[in-house]
């Protein structure tokens, strides 16, 4: 309680990683493996980033909530294919694929606008192309496809036929999220997950999984994740 008070939060956010696993997972979730990935977070112990010394660019890495989450149900769920949308720089690219090297298996599809975003993620103007973050070792899981989610997505999807996972992070719009959901919701295998940062800014999250046949939960924090009954 004291520590909670002085701003420590991890006990707080790992109870928070426990229960999100025992729901997404239902009896896929295993409790030994839980505890040994909530030390890997604690460690800290990652192939590192590509990056600049003294910056700490903006994404979901693994010191913060939603970066811890997506690592830790990386890593419990151990999917095959994963699809992303919005990377930026790359750190939750970096952060999925971190987990993905330490489960030994899996490969990370991600789509990104040619450009990075000037106004909230290269306020800068730094010249990177996206996802320059991911260091070469981790980069024989992930490929990366350049362009809108509007025109690729639905290619993607139907290249891959399946996946494990889906999470969004481009653009926050109620349609363009709803368009995304919408886009790879058949592709979903039963038990999958849908998972989406930021879905405090519109109704497009819950609308979808109240209208689908998932179990999802919201974070206090930020983002949500769904599961495919
Ligand atoms: C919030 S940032 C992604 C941050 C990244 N997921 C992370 O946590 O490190 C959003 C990214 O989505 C991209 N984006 C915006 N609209 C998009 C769209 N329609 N299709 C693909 N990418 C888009 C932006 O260019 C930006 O790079």
């Amino acid at each position: 309680m004291v520590r909670y008070a002085r701003g420590d939060k991890r006990m707080l956010h790992d109870i928070m990683l426990l229960r999100a696993g025992k729901i997404l997972l239902g009896n896929r979730y295993d409790a030994k493996k839980a505890r040994t990935v909530l030390k890997e977070l604690r460690a800290g112990d990652f192939i590192p980033m590509n990056s600049l010394p003294g910056k700490e660019l903006p994404g979901n890495r693994p010191t913060y909530f939603f970066g811890k989450f997506l690592y830790f149900i990386v890593r419990m769920a151990a999917p095959e294919v994963m699809v992303e949308t919005g990377v930026a720089h790359g750190v939750s690219s970096w952060t999925i694929l971190n987990a993905m090297h330490r489960n030994g298996k899996g490969k990370l599809y991600s789509i990104d606008l040619p450009n990075l975003d000037l106004q909230s993620y290269n306020p800068e103007n730094l010249q990177k192309t996206s996802g320059w973050v991911v260091p070469d070792l981790l980069r024989q899981r992930w490929e990366l496809r350049l362009g809108s989610s509007v025109e690729l997505l639905p290619t993607l999807m139907s290249e891959l036929g399946a996946i494990d996972i889906f999470f969004h992070d481009s653009d926050h719009s109620y349609e363009n999220m709803l368009f995304e959901f919408n886009a790879v919701f058949h592709g979903v295998k039963s038990g999958g997950l849908i998972i989406s940062d930021d879905v405090h800014k519109n109704t497009s999250f819950s609308e979808f999984v109240h209208t689908h046949p998932l179990n999802g939960i919201r974070f206090f924090t930020k983002g949500g994740a769904a599961v495919l009954r």
